[in-house]
């Protein structure tokens, strides 16, 4: 490593971490060309590799350990043992052709050992202090065993919550997804890039995973170029506006074109457009699969397609190493693209600090659970969880007989969610653990072991055991395995016999708090009725247990509210809460419930507008929504201007009252509507929001500042501007109510 030595310190002095190095001229740039030039081809085709391997391999492949030898593997992922770990990058530093570092990565998606909540129930709170805490956290705990590389954040904006992996999204929103990407980011990586507790973060999956097909996983999807660019691009230009430091793939096609193989998006928007100087790494096998979406007709062509798009390093397929030299033989692949996939690595990797401090930092000792790790990720699932429902019930007084009873009451496994490979479930601290450990009075009734359980053999004695109770606490659900990658649902209820017994218990006529852990919002229309509180905690991670006792007997209130419109039947996906109005929109005059419709009506007898007549038109629960244990009053509006021009600034104020017997949180929400555009436009758009906290009786006035320039969108013609024209505004508290304002946005006279 000596001669890296001097470029490297030279090198790490000028490279920038947080933005953008355009200077092709830099130190960095000129020690990447440096090792450039003594690469083989071979050598550049090694470094686009990412080899996969088993976290659960007890024994180091000699033909692994040979490949790295011979610099045929530029990163590893799932290399869990920190021998392996220590052993592999030896050899690549010291043996292989070019002395070149690898990059270990692994899916740290929200918390590596200590287990935050889903990252849907992360966004849930609203708060980006606790999506970059969570992930320094992560950053922490992962690097200590040589992970310096995570594929994390996934900022698909998700509107169907059929898809298994709106679990791992940021929610339906836009603005919301941005803020909370830019804190992620922030958190993985941290301060410098080159801390060896900073791990290169990833921005996935690019782009409009989301979007696929009925919610079906891998799916299909179809995304005009404006809705791309106002709705599913502005969270990773965010996340490449703080420094992410690579770009996954996404399984998609767009519009024909998968995602893995689309030059459009790889080159012309990543690289000319936003500038992106990081690597794009393909997802798991994506570049084979061109085939399988017949895009590709073999493995060959699926890495000439891959190539030439700008798709730098290959996720566990083997096309670039099997094909990409005789590719560029027959220049169907320039060499000079080959030489762009290996100095966007380099980069990274010299970004990381890998040339000058290859090996794991001993001093970076394992943190994992430590107090103040636990702390946060209690703090994380108070914060998630959104009340939905509660008619007087919560908070319980101590002197309150609970039964706790339900299939995820104590589920240490399923609390922690999707993607938890490294979370340890004897550290999950269930409802019932923390029932004991707070010794509230409880008795715990068990019945339907699992959340798929269909048996109604224990009914009877879960009646009789919450027969001297006061209240019952049902913790209700879905199991881990039904939600995340490749398990989306066709119908979003609660599963197996769970409705049923919740049926049977509401006729004991003893109250029921309903708790929800799961990994999507689920459809509860059939049970609302019968319960008389509803807490959705996600899946909670490590802490949920001791948040959902802290949040049910009082001692903290739920601070969370909804990021993705909670549907009433999955029949009505997908539904988000800034829609397009339609030249029919629906409303409540003109809407006749399925079972009022008289008898023989004429056929145009009905509202003619866009509605289900079974179901209506809106959500059971909005977009923004969640309930406190306290009220807060909103009035007094004030907008700064009825005219604005477009380089002026609106300031757009609210009064807010807590109203109701508690101190309490707020989310105070800003919400504007483009009336009438060059393109339709939204019925409502998110744009700010403040968390506010406000003792009994105490009003504060609230802020915003509204910038024209938030207001541009793309239109059909490709054109992004703010245009002018009448505007409506919203003060709120989630995406259907609040304080109602107009502006007009004036083009100045030019
Ligand atoms: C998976 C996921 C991706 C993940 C990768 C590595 O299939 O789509 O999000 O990071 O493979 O595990």
């Amino acid at each position: 490593m000596k001669y890296y030595s001097i470029i490297i310190v030279l090198a790490l002095m000028s490279c920038s971490h947080s933005k953008v190095s355009t200077n092709k001229d830099t130190v960095e740039e000129r020690f990447i060309d440096s090792i450039l030039a003594t690469m083989s081809i071979d050598d550049k085709i090694g470094q686009t590799n990412l080899r996969g391997t088993s976290s659960r391999a007890k024994t180091l492949s000699e033909e692994l350990k040979e490949d790295v030898r011979q610099g045929k593997v530029g990163a590893l992922l799932n290399v869990m043992k920190v021998e392996f770990v220590d052993e592999l990058q030896k050899i690549a530093v010291e043996e292989s052709p070019n002395k070149i570092p690898l990059i270990f990565g692994r899916d740290v998606i929200h918390g590596f050992k200590t287990i935050f909540p889903i990252p849907l129930g992360l966004a849930a709170s609203w708060d980006t202090d606790i999506a970059k805490s969570s992930s320094r956290i992560a950053a922490i705990e992962a690097s200590s065993v040589g992970i310096r590389w995570t594929f994390a954040p996934m900022l698909d904006i998700a509107r169907d919550s059929r898809w298994g992996r709106i679990a791992e999204s940021p929610g339906e929103d836009t603005y919301l997804a941005s803020v909370l990407g830019k804190a992620y980011i922030q958190g993985f990586q941290g301060d410098s890039l080159n801390n060896p507790t900073s791990i290169a973060a990833c921005a996935k999956h690019y782009i409009g995973y989301g979007a696929v097909e009925g919610g079906r996983d891998y799916n299909t999807t179809v995304i005009p170029e404006p809705l791309l660019r106002n709705v599913y691009l502005p969270p990773f230009q965010s996340a490449l506006d703080v420094g992410a430091a690579t770009v996954m793939t996404s399984f998609n096609e767009i519009n024909g074109i998968p995602a893995t193989g689309n030059e459009f998006l790889l080159k012309h928007v990543l690289r000319d457009e936003l500038k992106f100087d990081g690597f794009v790494v393909s997802d798991w096998d994506s570049v084979i699969e061109m085939i399988a979406h017949g895009y590709a007709k073999d493995e060959k062509q699926a890495g000439e397609l891959a190539a030439n798009a700008g798709m730098d390093m290959e996720m566990t397929s083997k096309a670039y190493e099997h094909h990409l030299k005789d590719l560029i033989k027959e220049d169907k692949v320039k060499e000079r693209q080959l030489d762009e996939f290996v100095k966007n690595i380099l980069r990274i990797k010299l970004r990381l600090g890998l040339f000058e401090k290859p090996y794991r930092d001993k001093n970076n000792e394992a943190n994992f659970y430590k107090e103040a790790h636990l702390a946060e990720a209690k703090e994380a699932a108070i914060k998630s969880a959104v009340l939905l429902k509660n008619k007087r019930i919560l908070p319980l007084s101590s002197a309150t007989k609970v039964a706790l009873i339900g299939p995820l009451a104590n589920a240490p496994l399923d609390q922690m969610g999707t993607w938890t490979f490294d979370g340890e479930k004897e550290h999950t601290v269930t409802p019932l653990k923390a029932f004991k450990e707070a010794q509230v009075n409880f008795k715990y009734v068990e019945a339907l072991t699992h959340s798929r359980d269909r048996s109604k053999e224990q009914f009877q004695k879960a009646v009789d055991g919450v027969k001297d109770s006061d209240v019952i606490v049902f913790v209700a659900g879905e199991e881990a395995i039904l939600s995340g990658e490749a398990h989306s649902r066709a119908t979003i209820d609660l599963p197996g016999a769970q409705e049923d017994l919740i049926k049977v218990l509401s006729k004991t006529g003893k109250p029921i708090v309903l708790v929800i852990m799961a990994g999507r919002p689920i459809t509860i229309t059939n049970i609302i009725d019968n319960v008389d509180a509803v807490l959705m905690s996600w899946h909670p991670g490590t802490m949920g247990g001791v948040a959902l006792q802290e949040i049910i007997y009082g001692l903290r209130e739920p601070e969370g509210r909804l990021p993705v419109s909670w549907p009433k039947k999955a029949g009505q996906l997908p539904y988000f809460y800034n829609h397009k109005s339609t030249g029919r929109p629906a409303n409540k005059e003109d809407y006749v419930a399925m079972y009022d419709i008289p008898v023989g009506a004429w056929q145009s007898s009905l509202g003619n507008d866009s509605h289900y007549l079974d179901i209506g038109y809106t959500p059971h629960f909005p977009f923004g929504f969640g309930l406190g244990y306290t009220a807060f009053k909103y009035d007094d509006l004030q907008i700064s201007k009825d005219t604005i021009g477009f380089n002026e600034t609106l300031l757009v104020k609210a009064s807010i009252t807590n109203v109701g017997e508690r101190p309490g949180k707020e989310i105070v929400q800003l919400y504007t509507q483009d009336v009438v555009g060059s393109i339709t436009r939204p019925v409502r758009e998110l744009k700010g929001f403040q968390h506010i906290n406000l003792n009994v009786g105490e009003t504060k006035e609230v802020t915003f500042k509204v910038f024209p320039r938030q207001l541009e969108f793309t239109n059909h013609k490709g054109i992004r501007a703010t245009e002018e024209g009448d505007f409506n505004i919203w003060v709120s508290s989630d995406a259907t109510s609040g304080l109602k304002g107009t502006f007009y946005l004036k083009k100045e006279c030019q």
